[in-house]
């Protein structure tokens, strides 16, 4: 346990577990237990937002330690005392102090911070130090300085594909506060949908959203219930592409004839070249302004698909008459004409980073989404820049392969330290084409927060065994604070099961992970918005904690020369299991109609277990295996890494490498 690994080794690195992991830490010895004289105090600058934020910590602390704690009752001997300078700006600013400082000692703990978002911060850590030990619950003693690398640190959530109900929004607010992440990207609308109450254009929500929106009431209660977070909530409404949900209630605004429906692949766009269009924004964005209180806007503008435009008589003699050469100049006019609309309605303009143009002002923020040159090139230019590219959620990589993708490296990494200023940080985000409020948790979490740590910490925090263990203690808090990311799987094996008796569908499920980048979409391009999204690669994760447990077994056996008994008995164990596991599952695969597409996957993962248990037997008997025994196993190697139903295997590449890691060790070059 903790206390034991720091009275063990207090002058090492302490194995603390808080996700991101914070700037500064030195251990200190003892630790502060946590009983029922525990109690909290504020001092300094004092609101109901704080008073809120302490009320949310003691009910996740009297959850965690089975203490009921109710509100702020100590004195100035209180064990926990609470000090913020000053009040925060509100609306909350991008580069804000959000610096805090947190002291423990085995008799007390101090939090102190400039401003109030420093305070959210630690209270966050604070819970995260708290651990479970057999004299009761605890925290260990250090002195923790900490504050944030990049001062906007975002996650996107699409709701326009599927509609995502405030609850759920809500719930990831939470899991974002818990990793310090300090920005709502609410993407409102694209082709497949529109999600605001408009009361100006009620066709907007009316017409394009199948009844499937926010109301203006919701909308305020969740920017409150953001901002009472730190987190600061920014709205984008796509434009002039990826709009053809506006198009259902107002068909002028498109550069084509129409009809439009919000299912279809068809990708319209707005009309550049008419003053309605604009007259149109100007009023939206009035109104919306008054409904996002934050300082940005983001008005999209990715992925404009010129068809219309370029078939449109009266659009190509604008073109000429402007001399406005090619669909990016007219792109460009357009965000001109947006750029003052924002600018009268005091908005700072935020766009993909398609937008990037020399006719915008360098006010305009640029988000790199295509590649980290498009960053580098806009900081070059005088732009700040947020990057995304590597942090889309939506390709299902490993938390591993987001957390080496940094703002700064790449192409950045050029930057004089002047445009290096100009990169604020970055986005993960969550595109929702295969997400429902049941999965979206899953599809987040806990994977984003290895993107909040990049992004939170220092650029030197890379140990990846460091933040894998974060990240799992991470999860585990995560879940029973509230979201959903591992407890709706379980729901939906039992839903497609028909039974409670799922444990044998959860061993296939934790050696299953969904195809990675956009192959599901590649292989459906013509997904039905309306399907219900209740398949087995829509249960399992997204990353599988025991298959990656598997993986990294099979590496260090293989790395220590096949002589660790402890790891081959650990890998034998699960390879036994896996292949006894197809006998259990058979009757249910056959019998249940959405199960039945496991059938063949279940059957790989035993035969290849099987063919994994004799490769440990050769390796374990420092043995090599017959040639014509590793040629038989070929194919069945190659048909379980095969994609299967939208899914892979993750289990079959270890296996494949216990297999040939029985090779007879090449014969020595003879000597001459
Ligand atoms: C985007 O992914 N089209 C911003």
């Amino acid at each position: 346990m903790l206390s034991t690994a720091l009275s063990a080794a207090p002058q090492s690195q302490p194995p603390v577990r808080v996700m991101p992991l914070p700037a500064s830490i030195e251990t200190g010895s003892g630790q502060l237990l946590i009983d029922r004289s525990f109690s909290i105090a504020v001092a300094g600058y004092h609101d109901p937002a704080l008073d809120r934020a302490i009320a949310r910590f003691l009910t996740l602390l009297s959850r965690q330690t089975g203490i009921p704690f109710w509100s702020a009752s100590g004195g100035a001997s209180a064990s926990l005392l609470v000090h913020a300078e000053h009040r925060r700006a509100n609306p909350q600013k991008v580069g804000e102090d959000e610096s805090y400082s947190l002291a423990i000692t085995p008799s007390r703990a101090e939090l102190s911070a400039p401003n109030t978002p420093g305070i959210l911060h630690g209270l966050e850590t604070f819970l995260q130090l708290v651990e479970p030990s057999p004299s009761g619950f605890i925290v260990p003693a250090l002195t923790i300085h900490d504050q944030p690398r990049f001062p906007w640190r975002g996650l996107l959530i699409d709701v326009s594909r599927h509609f995502i109900p405030p609850d759920a929004i809500k719930r990831n607010l939470d899991a974002m506060a818990a990793a310090k992440m300090n920005v709502l990207h609410w993407h409102l609308s694209d082709d497949q949908g529109f999600r605001v109450e408009s009361r100006r254009f009620p066709r907007l929500h009316g017409m394009g959203s199948e009844g499937q929106f926010y109301t203006q009431a919701e909308i305020r209660e969740v920017v409150a219930y953001a901002r009472d977070r730190g987190i600061r909530v920014v709205p984008e409404f796509d434009v002039p592409g990826h709009s053809r949900s506006w198009f259902l209630g107002y068909p002028k605004l498109a550069s084509g004839p129409g009809p439009y429906s919000l299912d279809g692949n068809a990708a319209p766009a707005m009309d550049p070249t008419r003053e309605s269009t604009y007259r149109f924004l100007d009023k939206f964005v009035g109104e919306m302004s008054a409904l996002f209180p934050d300082s940005y806007f983001h008005v999209g503008g990715d992925e404009v698909d010129g068809k219309q435009w370029d078939a449109n008589p009266k659009i190509q003699a604008f073109m000429r008459a402007h001399h406005i050469e090619g669909n990016r100049a007219l792109q460009a006019h357009f965000n001109r004409r947006l750029h003052k609309i924002l600018v009268k309605h005091h908005k700072t303009m935020i766009g993909w980073d398609e937008i990037l143009h020399p006719d915008l002002p360098t006010s305009v923020v640029v988000q790199s989404w295509r590649g980290q040159q498009s960053l580098a090139t806009a900081a070059r230019q005088g732009y700040s820049g947020l990057l995304s590219h590597g942090y889309y959620l939506d390709l299902m990589w490993p938390a591993a392969r987001h957390y080496v993708v940094d703002p700064m490296s790449d192409a950045a990494a050029d930057l004089t330290p002047e445009e290096k200023s100009r990169i604020l940080g970055g986005e993960s985000c969550m595109w929702a084409e295969w997400v429902t409020p049941e999965i979206i948790d899953a599809r987040i979490w806990p994977r984003n927060a290895a993107i909040a740590e990049r992004l939170w910490s220092p650029q030197s925090t890379t140990d990846l065994d460091s933040m894998y263990s974060r990240l799992d203690a991470f999860s585990l808090r995560l879940e029973w604070a509230g979201l959903t990311h591992t407890s709706a799987r379980t729901l939906m094996l039992r839903r497609m099961a028909g039974t409670e008796e799922v444990a044998a569908l959860a061993v296939l499920a934790d050696a299953l992970e969904p195809v990675k980048d956009y192959t599901r979409w590649k292989a459906n391009p013509h997904a039905d918005f309306h399907a219900p999204l209740n398949r087995m690669v829509d249960a399992v994760y997204a990353e599988s904690p025991s298959a990656r447990r598997f993986r990294d077994a099979v590496q260090a056996y293989l790395a220590g020369g096949h002589s660790d008994a402890a790891l081959e008995a650990q890998i034998r164990a699960r390879l036994i299991a896996w292949h006894d596991n197809d006998a259990s599952l058979h009757p249910l695969l056959d019998d249940r109609s959405l199960l039945q597409e496991l059938a063949p996957i279940s059957a790989n993962l035993s035969a290849l277990s099987a063919a994994g248990l004799q490769a440990l037997d050769y390796l374990s008997r420092g043995e090599p295996s017959p040639e014509p025994w590793r040629t038989q196993q070929l194919p069945l190697v190659a048909r379980a890494k095969a994609p299967a139903a939208d899914m892979l295997l993750m289990v079959a590449a270890p296996i494949e490498q216990l297999i040939q890691a029985t090779v007879p060790p090449a014969s020595p070059p003879s000597l001459r």
